[in-house]
């Protein structure tokens, strides 16, 4: 079977999404009646982590070991990553000595050259430009609460960053709509969004306008990880960019807030509607499990 990575959401098509989305929803069900799923025994993931992580550590390292395998942890600090070695050496290295690769980097070139360099298949766990694992849980967590996201409304409050990017990309694979409003200046580029066409994409000037009838409604932090120098311009420039309970009624009744985490309570989402009944951020959290293990079986297993 030839390598499949997956660097961008665009890498799987709408019936490997649904195969995922299907095969998530077993693992999951196994999980919680914990019983033993162990289809990756023997088989060992790298994470090359050189931004800060939560979620995505704890996720991959805990899908990995309750599907039978086991996970060694890389950082830059204390790896020869850190000290100037080739990209291109590190991967041919660290494929040679594993099953399966996660990396949260900087540059989407970073893991596009990693990736041409891997014996086995990389996953994008995070660059400035996408975080694809985070749009397969937000989508497989609107489904299990609303069912099928095509055709839906989809309102992105806020920064057009790598969470909004993915969003921009996975709409037009699944076929939904992404309403974009981002404070002037901050406007999504549409090639890194890798945009075709404007079918799936509206932008607003006025965030109201955006979530109007969405939904569900989502934003992510103003300053991203890489971005930490511009934090003081951005607090100003986005202060009328935050989602909060007005912006909720306008949106559609039964409309979900979700936000990727980690969150700021105050700045890009009041405490009223992260911690209010639309949200579900923490199965979106916890979801980011479930997919994950369903995307490494696929990965390496193909259509189980
Ligand atoms: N949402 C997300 O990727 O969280 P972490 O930065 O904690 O991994
Ligand atoms: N946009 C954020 C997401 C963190 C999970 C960042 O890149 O820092």
């Amino acid at each position: 079977m030839a390598i499949k990575h997956f660097l961008q959401f665009n890498d799987l098509n709408r019936d490997e999404f649904e195969h995922v989305f299907e095969r998530t929803r077993w693992i999951k069900s196994q999980f919680k009646s914990y019983q033993r799923y162990w289809p990756l025994q023997d088989r060992t993931l790298v994470m090359i982590f050189e931004k800060a992580s939560t979620r995505t550590r704890l996720s991959f390292e805990a899908g990995m070991q309750q599907l039978g395998g086991s996970s060694i942890y890389l950082n830059t600090r204390d790896s020869q990553l850190g000290r100037g070695e080739p990209v291109e050496d590190a991967a041919q290295v660290i494929s040679r000595m594993s099953d399966l690769v996660m990396i949260r980097t900087y540059e989407q070139e970073i893991i596009e050259r990693f990736a041409a360099n891997s014996r086995v298949p990389v996953i994008n766990g995070l660059t400035n430009e996408y975080h694809p694992c985070q749009i397969l849980a937000d989508i497989f967590t609107y489904i299990e609460h609303r069912g099928s996201i095509k055709g839906k409304t989809v309102a992105w409050i806020g920064d057009s960053n790598n969470v909004c990017n993915t969003w921009l990309q996975a709409a037009e694979v699944l076929d939904f709509n992404v309403h974009v409003s981002t404070p002037p200046g901050y406007e999504v580029e549409p090639e890194r969004a890798n945009l075709y066409g404007n079918d799936h994409f509206e932008v607003f000037a006025d965030s109201m306008e955006a979530a109007k009838g969405a939904d569900l409604v989502t934003t992510d932090v103003w300053t991203s990880m890489g971005f930490e120098a511009e934090n003081e311009e951005r607090m100003r420039d986005f202060a009328d960019w935050q989602v909060d309970a007005d912006m909720m009624r306008v949106a559609a009744k039964d409309a979900l807030f979700m936000h990727c985490l980690p969150a700021h309570r105050g700045e890009e989402v009041s405490a009223e509607v992260i911690d209010g009944v639309q949200s579900v951020v923490w199965d979106e959290a916890e979801n980011r499990l479930h997919t994950q293990k369903a995307l490494m079986e696929y990965l390496l297993l193909g259509k189980v």
